[in-house]
């Protein structure tokens, strides 16, 4: 049995399964509630329930009060729905509004994604949860305060999990330990969630989404989290890599593309002796140029080297895009 719950002030409505907390459910549907350790104890999902029925199936959480849940007032990370509900708690509005954060991590998994990319799974602290939109990025806190950025290519509707694309540049000292010594268990510092790349909901516009190289991960994260909320703007994907092998996950973006409103366009700008090529060819601003002579009713989020993004940028202008529609992650690979 599903249930609707109703969050003012805003007006937001979306839909709840069964036995689902009302935090999940709005974050499923893409509604900012504010969270941190969803779990019932740090009281940031505080909030009055206006009308309806709720339960907190494992019993009273051990942040909320007896006489507070007797006023009304619950813990949303763990409260269900028994009724149509309208709550009253304060949505996210802007992403400075989420909390940057200094936490210990665990990995909990590593994965070659390709000879020079690897796929790390970093897991928190068990009482602790980090709020994040999708497309944003951590910081990997080293020795004598350096830093390396990467971008979270999961999207926020799966946060157990922070998931990274980790490319090995030649002779670089952090990405060198991460292939050679990440393993299960293995201990990180981080910071998070860093950056300004996220999908701006008030537009409904088309999607253009250009990745270059591991730009796909944030891209990852975005169309996971776009596909979660049930948005139904039409998405154009196009990642350009030299050879097939930098395009690390062709299969999971072939099998996104089966949706009608998904198209998916692989680009190699130096196929690689023995690559089975019939795709596109050429630097993959160019192909998403050729596609669109006007790009003005169009939002373009792109992610990937400066020279792409530079690239990229000065055609996608020429081409009739305004620049409050392009929104640009454009990074040095970490060493
Ligand atoms: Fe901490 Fe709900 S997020 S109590």
């Amino acid at each position: 049995m599903s249930y609707e719950v109703t969050v003012q002030p805003s007006g937001h409505i979306f839909e709840l399964a069964e036995n689902e907390t009302v935090l999940d459910g709005a974050l499923r549907h893409g509604i900012l509630l504010p969270y941190s350790c969803r779990g019932g104890s740090c009281g940031t999902c505080f909030g009055s329930v206006l009308s309806g029925k709720i339960n907190f199936p494992d019993g009273l959480p051990m942040g909320l009060m007896e006489s507070d849940r007797d006023a009304g007032k619950a813990l949303f990370c763990v409260a269900t729905a028994e009724s149509d509900i309208t709550i009253d708690i304060r949505e996210v509005r802007r992403i400075q509004e989420i909390e940057v954060k200094t936490l210990p991590a665990k990995v909990i998994s590593v994965k070659k994604l390709a000879p020079d990319v690897m796929e790390v799974r970093l897991a928190l602290p068990p009482t602790q949860r980090l709020q994040f939109r999708a497309g944003q990025y951590i910081d990997f806190l080293l020795r004598n305060k350096r830093r390396r950025a990467f971008s979270i290519a999961n999207a926020p509707v799966n946060d157990e999990f922070l998931e990274l694309h980790i490319r090995h540049v030649e002779g670089g000292e952090f990405t060198s330990m991460v292939f050679e010594r990440f393993h299960v268990k293995t201990l990180v510092r981080i910071e998070a969630p860093l950056g300004n790349f996220y999908i701006r909901e008030e537009s409904n516009r088309p999607l253009i989404l250009v990745a270059g190289g591991t730009g796909f991960a944030p891209l990852k994260g975005m169309i996971e989290q776009l596909r979660s909320e049930e948005d139904t703007r039409p998405i154009h994907l196009y990642w350009g890599g030299r050879a097939k092998v930098d395009l690390y996950h062709l299969e999971l973006a072939e099998s996104w593309a089966r949706e009608e409103r998904f198209e998916f366009i692989p680009v190699l700008s130096d196929k690689a002796e023995g690559d089975n090529w019939q795709g596109r060819e050429g630097y993959v601003h160019s192909a998403v140029a050729r596609d669109f002579p006007d790009l003005s009713g169009h939002d373009v989020y792109m992610a990937g080297p400066p020279p792409m993004i530079v690239a990229a940028t000065a055609a996608f202008v020429a081409q009739g895009l305004p620049r409050e529609q392009l929104f640009a992650d454009s990074f040095e690979f970490s060493d």
